[in-house]
């Protein structure tokens, strides 16, 4: 098995904010992410394939066809873009680095499976120092 990585970066804007709990409790857990006029990030977008190397490219998936996926199912409908209001997948949802990175997921596996390779991680780098990995499980 080999594991090849592809990092595609995008730009958002976010709120973290509860509205089943008060002003107050979202403040408290929250903090300066419950800001009500948003605040924004530059992620960087990590998704590891894994599979075996075919011997006619030898390669385990095209990176070229990875970029693509990546940018046309989810960098370019979250670039520039409010996580809280103007992104389908996740209207209704906590708009969490967690919550987002899990979305990711359920959109790429279905589209890599048809590459004949398996996706492995998808790593969401929200700031220098606080990152967010999910395996699927
Ligand atoms: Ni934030």
């Amino acid at each position: 098995m080999v594991y090849i990585q592809r990092r595609e970066r995008f730009s958002s804007a976010h709120q973290l904010f509860n509205p089943n709990w008060s002003i107050e409790k979202n403040d408290e857990v929250f903090g300066k992410c419950a800001n009500k006029n948003f605040h924004g990030h530059n992620f960087n977008l990590i998704v590891t394939v894994k599979g075996s190397i075919n011997p006619d490219t030898g390669f385990v998936m095209n990176l070229v066809d990875l970029k693509r996926l990546m940018k046309i199912y989810v960098t370019d409908k979250l670039d520039h873009r409010n996580l809280n209001t103007d992104v389908d997948f996740m209207l209704g949802k906590m708009a969490s680095t967690e919550v987002l990175a899990v979305e990711i997921w359920k959109i790429l596996e279905p589209k890599i499976s048809e590459h004949h390779a398996f996706l492995h991680c998808v790593r969401l780098e929200e700031t220098e120092n606080n990152f967010v990995e999910y395996y699927g499980e």
